[in-house]
């Protein structure tokens, strides 16, 4: 069965609107487990607009599953790396204007630095993995320069707004999947997945793990929001 991995950086945006302590991401990851995902997703940025470095390093002492690390390939993020040792690091591009993470990482134009970075990574027991788009060149590049997973972009397929373009979408993620493992690469695969549009991705043999997060933590303030008021009612009454 297809792993869940959930990305917890928006419980931290939702403390970074108060620069306060609440909610804590560390205490979504427990949840997050005990309701029995396979692994926890952080993405520590260069300019700490969600997930801080205190973050990481109690994410890595609490977490028991799978701890993904998302960073861009820059020396001070290695040396970050090196020093925490999540299970994974997963290499992708970092835009400080960007709102998300807007596309994959192009391995062809930089080759020869994440060739160095990633056997610094796996000599450190790090499984390194790439976020690319679902492109054959990128796949080829990872796989040359001895990376143990690639995670698919499923960006254009969340946001196709045309069913041909979502069938044509899914076609080259599937194609692609494909490819990646028949070159030996353990294949993942997020971005933009959601309720309505998780199925036919999970359902594509050769893909590992899917990482999910902005539509599991809005539902989680959705589903959750019927206690949160029952219980403040509750404590006005007293
Ligand atoms: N995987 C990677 C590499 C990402 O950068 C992101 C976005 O932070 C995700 C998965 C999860 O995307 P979303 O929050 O849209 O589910």
């Amino acid at each position: 069965m297809v792993r869940l991995g959930v990305n917890v950086d928006h419980v931290a945006t939702v403390r970074e609107a108060r620069k306060g302590i609440e909610p804590d991401p560390i205490g979504a990851a427990v949840l997050v487990e005990l309701a029995g995902a396979d692994g926890i997703v952080c993405h520590l940025r260069e300019d700490r607009r969600h997930i801080k470095d205190r973050d990481l390093s109690l994410l890595r002492q609490i977490v028991r599953t799978h701890l993904n690390l998302k960073m861009a390939a820059t020396d001070e993020m290695i040396k970050k790396a090196i020093n925490v040792l999540p299970d994974m690091v997963t290499l992708v591009p970092e835009r400080r204007q960007e709102i998300t993470t807007e596309g994959g990482l192009d391995i062809t134009t930089n080759y020869d630095y994440l060739e160095e970075v990633t056997s610094s990574l796996r000599a450190n027991n790090i499984v390194v993995s790439f976020f690319i788009d679902p492109d054959i060149y990128q796949i080829k590049a990872a796989a040359k320069l001895g990376a143990d997973y690639v995670e698919l972009h499923t960006g254009s397929y969340a946001n196709a707004d045309d069913l041909n373009q979502v069938m044509d979408e899914l076609e080259r993620i599937k194609s692609m999947a494909a490819a990646a493992a028949k070159m030996g690469l353990g294949v993942s695969a997020g971005h933009g997945l959601n309720y309505q549009n998780v199925v036919d991705v999970a359902k594509i043999k050769q893909i590992e793990e899917l990482n999910i997060g902005h539509s599991i933590i809005s539902k989680a303030v959705l589903v959750g929001m019927d206690r949160a008021v029952r219980e403040m009612i509750d404590l006005m009454k007293r």
